[in-house]
Order: C-alpha cells, then structure tokens, then sequence
C-alpha cells in the first residue's frame, strides 16, 4: 500500500490504474468513483481492520474498453505497472507509471478515432498580451501553433482545432482580457465539455522549445510569436509528463498566422455543414462525408484538415488543382492509386508509435507491407502525371511525385530500404502481444534458429525417450507427456503398475493411472524451457532493435508518409469530382465569384437524381457586391447561398466545385449567420445570440470576405428586423464592401437596391398552378413577386378549411391593401388577453397597440381613409393645419 500511495502522490489528479497479477486495482476515492460510474463491484482491501481500504478492479486484459469510458469523462488515467517480474523477484515487486493515458494524449489505436486528428491543445495569454494556441497530435507528431490577438479569435481557433483536451498553465491568464474574463473562465464558458487539465507555467518557453525539438526549432519565427510558444511549451510539458521515460515523438513545431488560411468562424462551420450536419452533428449529410473519398486513414485526417483550414495561397491551389485535373482524366491510374492506397495501413500512426516504443510486431509488419506498396503507388502516379491533358495548364505536379523514382529529395529509396528490412525478420502474420514470440522469421538469426530446432526436436525427443521407455518395461500404454504443473512426466495405467522400473519417481495419481519422472526427463525439460525462453527474449530482442532502427528514420518516414497522405486526398478529391460532374474553379485574386450551373454537394447528393436545379449566381465587390435573395419558404433560398460559400471552400482546399464552370476570387474569411428563426434547435436567447454574431461580422470583414446571411433580425418584431437587416446591408456596402447574398423574407429590403448602386434584388423562382405552388428553384431577377405562404401551408398539410379561411382572408387583405400585394403587412405583436376584434378591413386582425385601444374602430377608419385620398402637394398649409386638427382630434379618446 505505501508503493501505491507513494504512485498516487505524484500522479494526484490522475486515476491511478495498480497492477497486480492479471488485474488492475483502483483504491480509495478512486475506487469509489470508478466503481461508481464504471457500475463495478465495491470491494475493500485488509477486510476486518478498522479502516478498510475500498478498491475495485478491472482484468488487465479489457482495460481498453474502461480507458475509454474514463478518458471520455474527461479523466485522466495513470497506469502504473509491475517493472520486473514477480516469480523472478521475491518480496514486493518494482512497480511504476508507464504512461498517463488523458483525453487528448492517447496511444491505443482502439481508443482513437483513425479519421480525425487527437489533439492534445494549450492556450496561454491574456487579454493584454494577447493569447496563444498550440496543439499537438502524439500520434502523428503534428505539433503547430498560433497567435490570436483576441479572446473572439482564440475561441473561435480553438474550435476550429477541435481539440480532445486543453492544457491552460497554471499562473498564466489570470490577467482579465477587456471583457473583465481570465482565460480559463473564456474557455469554460465557450467550450464546457471540454476536458481541461492544468500544468505548471514553465519560465523560458523558447528554451524548452529548443531543448525538447532541436534543429526543429525555429528560434526566430518563435521569436516573433512569444505567445505561441508560451502555449508550445505547455503542451510539451503536458504530453511530457505522460510519457515518463519515453520520448515524446515530436520533432517539429509548425508555427502558423490564422490568416494563413481561410478563416471560417464557427457559425460558418456548423451552418455551413462542413464536418458535421447541423442536426445530429454527425459526419452524415455533411460536405465532409460527401468529399471524403480518401482510403487511408491518414488521408481522411489529411481532407479533413484541408476543408476545415483551406488556402489562400494562389499558387498552393493551383498546384492542388493541377494534380486533381490529371487524377480526374487518368482514370485507370486513379483507380489503381486508390486501390494501393486503400490496402496501406496508417502509416503516420504506425511510425509515430514506433516512434514512441509502442509498436507492436503486427503494427510493424503491417508498415512494411504498407510500404512495400509504394512503388506501385509511385508507378500509377506516374502514369497519371504522363497522361496527356486537353489544354493542359500543368507542367511539373509535384504533388504526385512520392520521390520514389529519385525525383525528390525525400527517401523513396528510404521508404524501400526499410520496407524490405521489415518484411525480412517479421512474419506476415507477427501478433499484437511479444509475450508468446513467433512473429520473427526464420533465417533472420542463426542462434534463433537453433532454439527453434532443440524446440522443435524436443518432439523427436520425446517420441524417441517414448519408444525406447515402452520396450524397457514392455508396457504398450506408456505415454510421455507434458502439463503447466510438473512439466514432463510419464504416465503408465493402473494395469502395467508392476512392470514399473525402480528408476521411475512417483509424482501423482489419478484415475487409472500414475505419473512418474525421471532423471532424463528433467534434465530434458530443463533444456527446453531454457531454449523456450532464451528463444522469446531473443525474438523481443531483435524486434526492438528493428523498431529502434525505424524510430531512428521517423522523421523521413513521416515525411513520406505526409505525402502519402496528400496524395490520397487529391485522388479522392478526383474520385468526387468525376463522379459528381464537378469543374476546375480559375482561381485568381480578382474578387469576383461567380458559378455557371452551380450545385449544392450535398443537397444535390440527397436529392433525387437529377433533380436539383442548378443556379448561375454572380458576386462582384464592383458591381452585384450584395444579392438580396427572396422567394418564398422552401423555395431554396438558404440552399442557394450556402452553396456559394461551399464552392469557395472547396475550390480554395483544392478541389473541384459542384458548377460547370467557377470563378473564384480568392476570399480571406467567411461568415454565415442564420436568423433566430432558422436556428431554434439551440434553444438560447436567440436574438441577443444573433446580434451579437452579427455585431462579429460587421467588425471582423473584409472587402475580401464572403458574408452569408440567412434571415437575419427574425428573432425580433418585424419592424426591428426589417430596420436591423436594412442597416446591416447598408453597413455592408458602404463601409466594407465584403461580397454578401442575403436571403431574407423581408420584401421590403428590396427597396434597397433602389439605393445602393451595388445591392441587386434576385429571388428563387416559384408559380401558381391550380392553386398548388411550383418551386422552379431557379434564380431569377428581381424580387419575389409574392410569398405563396398559404400554398406552402397547404403543401405542409394544414387542413382544408383553415387553408381556405386563410386564402379569404389574403384576399380581402390583397384587395385593401396599400402597399405591394405580397407584403404581409407589419403588424404590432399582439396582446394575450385581446380578443379578437373587427380590424380595419373587416378581418379579425391582432390587437391594436395600447394607445390607440381607447380610440373607437370606426373613427380610426375615417382617419385612414381622409389621409389615403390625400395628396400632400395639393394642400395649402392652411387646408394641411385644419386636416390635422381634426385627425387629432378624432384620436383623442371619448371626444
Ligand atoms: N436547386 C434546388 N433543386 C432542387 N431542390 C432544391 C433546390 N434548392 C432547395 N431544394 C430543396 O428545397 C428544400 C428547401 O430549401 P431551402 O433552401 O431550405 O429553402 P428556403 O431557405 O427558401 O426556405 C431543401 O430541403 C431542398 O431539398
Ligand atoms: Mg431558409
């Protein structure tokens, strides 16, 4: 108990996993916690005494499945387990904390999702200095970070990053940022499920930097960025501290500017439904389910970097773009390509756990299967860089040269070499677990070799001692054999117990019959439980060496296997565009978008085949900067403006977009904000929520921004809404002049274009047609010539005499009404205890507002139909005093 709480001391905040014989024990509040929430059994320790020590254990065996539950709570657990080995040692066993298993900080291929990054993050700063952000995946060895200038920006990078975990350091962020918040308030109240984790703050982070990565260190460019490093630093210190006495396989820290990429806020990433739909937050329905037909696992985490973080670099789409092209049009190549690639393992995860001395034999006999394949892969590159192109833009395409053929400066001779290695000494079928041997080939070692063959002729030994033994006594039944208790013994029936010769030792009796040993058999096993065990300390001796030799090159290997990754990303970005019709988007720094027959991916993929009507849609900061969409509900209106900005996202990652043709200026950020009225699935108080992302919007863009604004000001009466939203628009083009399709139902925002030069009007197409509305989907100029809301209601299935009543009603309203027919005219919101009341046209209408309640119904109609034959111009102000008198006194209650 004192080695357990003397583990427990230094791993405080940790369950510590104890390992004792085949199970893992937890103790004391642990144990009560764990067999709380893991529903197991709640035993003590030291029963009788007076203060029995509870505790709980799990099977060594199943501890996966019990880590993932605990690090998915957020936990932290410290495994700590016996270093020697109990029969060789007597009294207590050495035990210690091999490794801390956290929520971002996981080995276990079980345990890790093979598609997504597991980044473990830190953030430092404040709101003074401004903050920090660094992440790091151990698996992979991908280490980067950033700098935000605002608390709004390192909240909105931490969720873009996605981390599993984040690491704050302690005394760090108690400076309060403007808006009076520390850092750890900022994060908990932005991301509350998150696991946090503290570590101490470190003094001079460049020097740890430097001491922990090396040459990978880049002293200037962290120079310039103290507060990336601050938080650079804390995550080494963190994931350090996980691995005690391994290290930590990071060799690179890749420092990054936010404006490297496009920038999406986080609003734009759920509407948008980039990663995950909007609805279930799942990867289905999402345009990265749509675009992720990539094989490995290493280039689905590669696409899913590229769609959440796309370029702004001209030059790196292009090239991207290049080497789509040739994938698309060489489709035999692609398809060959894709089939390599889909039977590689994870090779970034398998070097990063050689690496890390987790490997297993089967792991790296599956890495040198993997890659053994590549110069097939390098091959079929090859032919899809060889193929001829119509009107090829592309020269040289980098991108598809794995360096295998001696092109690059990375080793494909490398990757060969230690392919070849691995596949000599492991068997193709080397298990998971060392403990048993077996996986190491024959001919690898010669004393090995010979091991195996005392192992092996023990069997001829036996048959032989067997023989001979049978005709000493000339007992027929005579058996040698062998059990886990006493080793070799022979065995001689009841019957034959007289033909016994003296020499024979007695060691058991059972039914019908009795054990015996003799001196030869000892000696004999002896020797074969000597070679036994020589012969798996010799096989684990050679495997560890052989995954030393691949650690030592990891960084090659990984370089290798990056690129590897990015070309299965561009084939699949190939495969999606082939076989959805998409077009290579001109990209160039002009700021025009504009799409010919333009789709939305995932709409489209939903929709059934050949059904969804394709749009031309224009955006230019000179001429069309703001599209007013209008149409009708359900008539596509949010559809139409997402998949603009999904076309810029694509194109700008480096695919191809859903169009027959695109122009895409390149965009420095995109934002979409969707009206309360859209977004009531998160239930908060949405008008605030969405005036304060508006708010964002207005201060973060820029003339090179896209702006998707869905329905803004609905959470509000309609008299704010339609102010707000026309204030916005005006904001937008006067100040900041950021390309904007906004789609609303207001009507009356049309009235906009009328006097702001660059404000068009288009509305989503839709027809009468005996009393059923047809949606045309199909964009056309101008605003919505009317709502069609009773056929839509019709369509939603309200009952026929409601539908009926309601078109009554519209068409009293349309033959009274002053302004355009199709306005449902504002009205203020109503009272509950009203009741309905005989409104101006006849029809029950909501209440009137309190201060006209007073006023009787009919003088307020006399009043609007003076003021509605009057024309102003032809009035003296005399005539003009005397009207008003009267109307005002006709407003006067009881007069
Ligand atoms: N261009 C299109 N072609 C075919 N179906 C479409 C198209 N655009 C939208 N739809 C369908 O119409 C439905 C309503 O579209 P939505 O964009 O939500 O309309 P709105 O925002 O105008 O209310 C969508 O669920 C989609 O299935
Ligand atoms: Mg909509």
């Amino acid at each position: 108990m004192r080695q357990y709480l003397d583990v427990k001391s230094r791993y405080p905040d940790a369950i510590v996993f104890f390992r004792l014989g085949d199970f893992y024990e937890m103790f004391y509040e642990d144990a009560v916690y764990v067999a709380r929430v893991l529903d197991l059994t709640l035993t003590t320790r030291d029963k009788g005494k007076e203060d029995p020590v509870p505790m709980c254990g799990i099977p060594h065996h199943a501890a996966r499945t019990y880590l993932a539950r605990l690090t998915e709570l957020g936990h932290r657990v410290a495994l700590c387990e016996q270093l020697e080995d109990p029969r060789a040692v007597k009294g207590i066993v050495k035990r210690d904390v091999i490794r801390v298993v956290t929520p971002g900080v996981v080995l276990d291929e079980e345990l890790l999702d093979p598609r997504t990054p597991s980044f473990v993050a830190a953030a430092a700063g404040d709101g003074r200095r401004g903050y920090g952000l660094a992440f790091l995946d151990v698996t992979t060895g991908d280490f980067r970070a950033t700098e935000a200038a605002t608390a709004e920006a390192l909240l909105e990078e931490i969720g873009r990053v996605a981390p599993r975990e984040l690491v704050l350091p302690r005394g760090q962020g108690q400076v309060q940022d403007q808006d009076g918040e520390a850092l750890a308030a900022l994060v908990r109240g932005a991301f509350p499920m998150l696991p946090r984790a503290n570590v101490d703050g470190g003094g001079d982070a460049a020097a740890e930097l430097a001491k922990a990565l090396g040459a990978g260190f880049d002293a200037r460019a962290a120079e310039r960025a103290p507060r990336a490093a601050d938080a650079a630093a804390a995550v080494l210190r963190y994931a350090g501290a996980t691995q005690p006495g391994a290290e930590l396989p990071v060799a690179r820290l890749a420092l990054y500017a936010r404006a490297d990429a496009l920038v999406i806020d986080e609003q734009a990433r759920r509407h948008l439904e980039l990663a995950e739909s909007l609805l279930d937050r799942r990867r289905a329905g999402s345009l990265l389910d749509v675009l992720d037909e990539t094989k490995s696992a290493m280039g689905g985490r590669r696409l899913r970097a590229w769609l959440l973080f796309p370029s702004v670099d001209l030059d790196a789409i292009r090239r991207r773009h290049d080497a789509v092209e040739r994938l698309v049009a060489a489709h035999g190549a692609r398809d060959r390509a894709r089939k390599l690639l889909g039977e590689m393992s994870d090779l970034e995860r398998l070097v990063g756990r050689a690496r890390l001395g987790v490997a297993t034999p089967r792991d790296l006999a599956a890495l040198g299967r993997s890659l053994a394949l590549l110069p097939s892969l390098a091959a079929a590159l090859a032919e899809a860089h060889a193929g001829e192109l119509r009107g090829a833009a592309a020269g040289e395409v980098d991108l598809l040269r794995l360096g295998t053929d001696g092109q690059a400066p990375l080793g494909g001779a490398l990757g060969a070499e230690i392919a070849a290695e691995l596949l000599r000494v492991l068997r193709p079928d080397a298990p998971a677990l060392t403990k048993d041997g077996g996986y190491v080939n024959a001919g690898v070692s010669a004393e090995l070799d010979e091991l195996r063959d005392v192992a092996a002729g023990g069997r001829d030994r036996i048959a032989a001692i067997e023989a001979r033994e049978r005709e000493r006594t000339g007992i027929p039944s005579l058996k040698v054999r062998f059990n886990s208790v006493f080793g070799y013994y022979i065995e001689v029936t009841r019957a034959h117990l007289a033909s016994v010769p003296a020499d024979y030792r007695r060691k058991q009796t059972v039914a019908n019959a009795e054990r015996f040993v003799t001196a030869e058999l000892g000696e004999f096993e002896q020797q074969v439980l000597t070679a036994d065990e020589r012969r798996i300390a010799l096989e684990l001796e050679i495997f560890a060496a052989l995954r030393a030799k691949v650690a030592a090159v990891a960084e090659p290997l990984l370089a290798l296997a990056g690129r590897v990754a990015v070309v299965d990303t561009l084939a699949a970005l190939a495969e999606v565009a082939h076989r959805g019709g998409y077009c290579r988007p001109v990209v160039d720094d002009g700021g025009v978008v504009e799409l010919a027959d333009a789709r939305h991916p995932v709409v489209e993929r939903l929709a059934a085949a050949g059904s969804f009507v394709p749009n031309d849609i224009r955006l230019d900061p000179a001429a069309e900067q703001i599209l007013i969409v209008s149409g009708p509900n359900m008539a596509g209106k949010s559809t139409l403006i997402r998949q603009v900005a999904l076309a810029v996202i694509q194109a700008q990652m480096g695919g191809f977009v859903a169009a027959r043709a695109a122009r895409i200026g390149l965009c420095d950020r995109i934002f979409t904000r969707v009206g309360a009225g859209d977004n009531l699935a998160r239930g908060e108080s949405t008008f605030m929520v969405e005036m304060r992302e508006t708010a964002k919007i207005l201060r973060q863009a820029t003339a090179r921004s896209l702006i998707v604004l869905d329905e803004i000001g609905r959470g509000t009466s309609t008299y704010d809404g339609v102010s707000i939203a026309w204030a916005v628009g005006e904001h937008l083009h006067d100040k900041i002049g950021a390309k904007t399709l906004f789609a609303t139902h207001y009507h009356e925002l049309g009235a906009l274009a009328e006097t702001h030069p660059r404000v068009r009007n288009v509305s989503v197409a839709a027809r009468e047609w005996k009393g059923e509305v047809v949606f045309l989907r199909k964009l056309v100029a101008g605003g919505a010539s009317r709502s069609f809301g009773v056929e839509v209601a019709k369509l939603a299935g309200l009952p026929g005499t409601v539908i009926e009543r309601a078109r009554a009603i519209l068409r009293t309203l349309e033959a009274e009404g002053a302004g355009g027919a199709d306005v449902p005219r504002p009205v203020a919101p109503a009272h509950a205890d009203d009741g309905p009341q005989l409104g101006l046209f006849g029809v029950a209408t909501p209440a009137l507002p309190a201060a006209l309640r007073e006023v009787p119904i009919d003088r307020l109609v006399d009043i609007v139909a003076a003021l509605r034959g009057l024309d102003p111009d032809e009035l003296s102000p005399r005539a003009a005093h005397d009207l008003l008198a009267a109307l005002a006194k006709k407003l006067t209650p009881r007069s």
